[in-house]
């Protein structure tokens, strides 16, 4: 229909105010979709110029041998600064150490890398939970409240023995906890 055919005190146009209406909302549309590109290109190449500063790599070929993953240096310890640090390595199909000693009240950081698959823990019901990826180290801390046992599972798919693969976190008071590492014992599980 022409506009210019409609005579004074007509109806309003319908299909010029539908027309209005759909220019309105196809330049509010333009726009999210012009903002949304802005940040994907922003986002992709702040990642590109700045990758996280918390990104550890490690070797995982030589894990066992050198460095901070060496056996007699898993569990858990108290660095010179006080603070208390669980270092784990996961394997298809088991975690090292099997069982791990934690303080109670008492932030705990856990390292973690993994030798060959994509592995993860989960501990108990707590927030403790994060994913150990080849080739990278995995931080994660957290303060459990409670003294008690829980069960740490693997809780990321990685081959057929997955459902098999879990340790024990045992948490014990704080001043026991210090007692026995200031008597320099490697801190490991005992049977309750
Ligand atoms: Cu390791 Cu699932």
């Amino acid at each position: 229909m022409n506009a210019a055919a409609v005579p004074p005190g007509a109806p309003p146009d319908s299909h010029g105010v539908a027309a209005a209406a759909e220019r309105r909302w196809a330049f509010v549309v333009g726009i999210i979709i012009v903002l949304l590109v802005a940040m994907m290109i922003f986002t992709g190449l702040q990642w590109a110029a700045m990758p996280p500063s918390r990104v550890e790599t490690i070797d995982p070929r030589n894990l066992h041998v050198t460095g901070e993953f060496v056996e007699s240096n898993l569990g858990t310890s108290v660095a010179p600064d006080g603070r208390v640090i669980a270092r784990l390595v996961a394997q298809q199909y088991s975690f090292e150490p099997q069982c791990i000693v934690v303080p109670a009240e008492t932030p705990v950081t856990f390292r973690g890398t993994s030798t060959d698959a994509v592995h993860g823990f989960i501990v108990g019901t707590t927030n403790a939970n994060v994913m150990l990826v080849p080739g990278f180290v995995a931080t994660f801390t957290t303060t459990f409240r409670k003294t008690g046992e829980h069960l740490m599972p693997c809780h990321e798919y990685c081959g057929t023995g997955h459902e098999a693969m879990w340790a024990r976190v045992q948490v014990i008071a704080l001043d026991e906890f210090l007692t026995r590492t200031r008597r320099g014992e490697r801190v490991s599980c005992v049977s309750r």
